[in-house]
């Protein structure tokens, strides 16, 4: 039998540089954006500049080598699934993709969450969880002995995104204090929306929320963002703030979280980004979507310079890949 020497493929050790002393990531769940202060922030997003730089030059490594992620969604998933598996094998770890298929689980024969939780924990080291229940993860992450990632639990959080939103903002506009951010669409049930707000309520912003009445962003959330002391309006027309806004962040319209889909039929087609629109907006802005879009931005947008949501999708990946080295401790 022939022997092969495995070479590390990249030597991370001379990228990392030493400020990355103690993160207090390690071995934490990640459940909300209120774990995050803008020490942690600015750590994550060290790391994804240089996870960036890695994949760039020599697209993976084994930083993670030997380490084991179980990614469980109980609802669809695109992005968050693609970009977390990514991640993982980026970094040289492996995988227990449990994504497009809870049908074909053992979820299908009425196994609950906790036993589903306590199964994996047996196989993997970190178990990514997308699950409708608001608060699902955190119950999810209680069982469970391994750290557990948020992907997203109903209407709640999202906080993965709102880390990769914010990450993206800073490298679009070179900053975050001082922006104004206009949120547009379904902000009463959009979970990237609540994570992003409060995310932002630890800067200097500007807040405006656009949406039909029925899907004003939650009291609740309101009432942080007031508390904060952010600059903040309520409107139902993207008219009021295209003009100078510095993000505009536009978000589906979430079919599934109504009850009533005629009150649905009556809000879902509000708002339509259009490249005739943007003739309005600053020179310096950016379109932002976490994606998917079903007819909130038009097509004819794709080819501005200032439509940056596919390159928000790409900073999901590095976000994700910080993270997982930091749950993982390997900081
Ligand atoms: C969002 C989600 O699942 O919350 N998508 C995402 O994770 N990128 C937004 C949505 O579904 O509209």
């Amino acid at each position: 039998m022939q022997t092969t020497i495995l070479e590390p493929l990249f030597n991370f050790e001379n990228l990392v540089k030493p400020v990355h002393h103690s993160n207090g990531l390690t071995g934490q769940d990640i459940i909300s954006v209120s774990q995050f202060d803008r020490a942690r922030l600015a750590y994550i997003f060290s790391r994804a500049h240089e996870m960036r730089e890695m994949v760039g030059r020599v697209g993976s490594t084994d930083l993670l080598r030997g380490f084991i992620l179980a990614c469980l969604f109980y609802e669809p998933s695109t992005r968050t699934s693609a970009s977390f598996i990514a991640a993982m094998e980026r970094l040289g770890g492996s995988v227990i993709p449990i994504t497009q298929g809870v049908q074909f689980s053992s979820v299908s024969k009425g196994e609950t969450l906790a036993d589903t939780i306590r199964t994996l924990e047996q196989y993997a080291d970190v178990i990514v969880l997308r699950h409708p229940e608001t608060g699902s993860v955190q119950i999810a992450a209680d069982y469970a002995n391994v750290p557990v990632i948020n992907a997203g639990d109903g209407i709640g959080e999202h906080p993965t995104q709102a880390l990769l939103d914010l990450f993206t903002i800073q490298e679009e506009l070179g900053t975050i204090d001082g922006l104004k951010i206009a949120m547009v669409g379904d902000l009463r049930y959009g979970r990237t929306v609540h994570s992003l707000t409060k995310l932002l309520t630890q800067y200097r912003v500007s807040l405006r929320f656009v949406s039909p009445e029925i899907l004003r962003l939650p009291l609740v959330i309101m009432n942080e963002v007031i508390d904060a002391g952010l600059d903040v309006r309520e409107t139902h027309d993207v008219a009021d703030v295209i003009g100078d806004a510095d993000v505009l962040y536009v978000t589906r319209v979430q079919k599934e979280r109504f009850s009533d889909l005629a009150q649905y039929e009556e809000v879902k087609n509000l708002y339509e980004i259009t490249s005739e629109l943007l003739t309005k907006a600053k020179q310096k802005m950016v379109v932002m979507h976490p994606l998917p879009r079903v007819g909130e931005i038009h097509y004819n947008v794709d080819s501005d310079p200032r439509a940056a949501y596919f390159r928000q999708v790409k900073n999901g990946m590095y976000i994700r890949m910080a993270l997982l080295a930091a749950v993982l401790g390997k900081a």
